[in-house]
C-alpha cells in the first residue's frame, strides 16, 4: 500500500483530498499541518520523513496571501521557494515522489491564448515570483517531481471566492465585481481527484503540468453564476481592475491549456459550471 504525504493539510485543497480519502482505500495517507510540520524547517523537514516510510509527498503547502506577499516577501520566499526546495531536497533522498502544486499567476496575462506549459512564465506578483522560483528549485533538485500549476481555487473549505460571495450576498443588496480579469475557476475537489488519479497510475511522466476545471470565465461571470446556481437576487455590476485596485497586480488572462494533463493521464476535466453546481450542493448538505 502506498503511503501518501500530504503537507500543509488544514489548507483548502489539503481539506479536499482528505474529504475524499474513502474513495481511495488502496492509500495510506498521512496529512500534516503547518504545526506538525513546518516546511521551512530544514531540520524539522528532514526528522519528519527520517521517522516515517513515505512513497509519495503533496505539497498543497504554500504562503497563498497574494496581496499581503507585495509586503510580506521574505515569509512568501521562505515557504514558496525555501519550503518547496527543502521538501524536494529530502523526497530526492528518500527516493519519494513529489506532486507540487503551483499557480497560473506566474504569468503575465498578455498572452491571447490558453497558457501551455511551455510559454514564457513572467509574474507580476511577488507571490507569482516566489512560486515560479519554487518551481525552478523543485526542478533542480528533485528529477522525480510533479509540479501542477492551478487557477481560482474554490471549494466548500476554508476562505474562496465562491464563500466570500455567498457570505456577501447576505450582507448586500448590490455587489460589483471585476470582469476585466478572465481564467478558469477549478474546484478544489477536481484537482484532489486529479492528483489521486496521477498517483494510482504511477507512471513516469515527470514535469510541468496544467490542470483547471474546463471553460473561461471572468470574476464577473463566476460570482453571476455563483448567485444563480443558488437562486440569490442580487444586483452585480461588472467593474474593471483599475476601479478594484489591489496591491498586487494579477494576469488579465490566465485560462490555462490542459491537453498534456489530459492526454498523459487519460483525465477527463468537468467544465467549471458543472463543478461548481456540486460545490454548491456539497456546501448545502455540509
Ligand atoms: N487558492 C487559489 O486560488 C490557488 C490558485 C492557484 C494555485 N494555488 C496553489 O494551490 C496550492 C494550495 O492552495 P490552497 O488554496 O489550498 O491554499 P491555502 O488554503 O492557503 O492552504 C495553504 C496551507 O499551507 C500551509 N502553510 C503555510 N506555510 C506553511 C509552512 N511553512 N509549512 C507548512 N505549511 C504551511 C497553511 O497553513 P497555516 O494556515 O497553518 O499557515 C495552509 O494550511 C498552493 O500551492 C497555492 O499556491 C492556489
Amino acid at each position: 500500500m502506498k503511503t501518501i504525504l500530504v503537507t500543509g493539510a488544514s489548507g483548502q485543497l489539503g481539506k479536499c483530498i482528505s474529504s475524499i480519502k474513502s474513495n481511495y482505500k488502496d492509500f495510506n495517507f498521512i496529512f500534516a499541518d503547518s504545526n506538525t510540520l513546518n516546511i521551512t524547517k530544514h531540520e524539522q523537514v528532514k526528522a519528519f520523513f527520517e521517522s516515517r516510510d513515505i512513497d509519495w509527498c503533496i505539497n498543497c503547502a504554500a504562503y497563498t496571501a497574494v496581496d499581503k506577499a507585495e509586503e510580506q516577501a521574505k515569509q512568501a520566499e521562505n515557504t514558496n521557494v525555501l519550503g518547496a526546495k527543502y521538501l524536494a531536497e529530502v523526497c530526492t533522498n528518500h527516493e519519494i515522489k513529489l506532486i507540487h502544486i503551483s499557480t497560473d499567476f506566474v504569468f503575465d496575462g498578455t498572452q491571447g491564448r490558453p497558457y501551455t506549459e511551455h510559454d514564457k512564465t513572467n509574474p507580476l506578483s511577488v507571490y507569482g515570483v516566489t512560486k515560479r522560483e519554487g518551481e525552478r528549485q523543485l526542478s533542480k533538485t528533485n528529477p522525480n517531481h510533479y509540479i501542477i500549476r492551478t487557477s481560482w481555487l474554490y471549494s466548500e473549505y476554508n476562505n474562496n471566492f465562491m464563500k466570500t460571495m455567498l457570505r456577501l450576498a447576505y450582507d448586500k443588496k448590490e455587489l460589483n465585481v471585476v470582469s476585466d480579469q478572465v481564467g478558469t475557476p477549478t474546484y478544489a475537489k477536481d484537482l484532489a481527484h486529479a492528483i489521486l488519479h496521477i498517483i494510482r497510475l504511477d507512471t513516469d511522466d515527470y514535469g510541468i503540468y496544467h490542470y483547471s476545471n474546463e471553460g473561461v470565465a471572468s470574476w464577473y461571470d463566476f460570482a453571476i453564476s455563483i448567485f444563480e446556481l443558488s437562486a440569490v437576487d442580487i444586483e452585480t455590476h461588472p467593474i474593471n481592475t483599475v476601479s478594484y485596485p489591489t496591491p498586487a497586480k494579477r494576469p488579465s488572462f490566465s485560462v490555462l491549456d490542459k491537453s498534456k494533463i489530459k492526454n498523459a493521464f487519460g483525465l477527463t476535466v468537468p467544465h467549471w459550471r458543472t463543478s461548481l453546481k456540486r460545490a454548491l450542493e456539497n456546501i448545502r448538505t455540509q
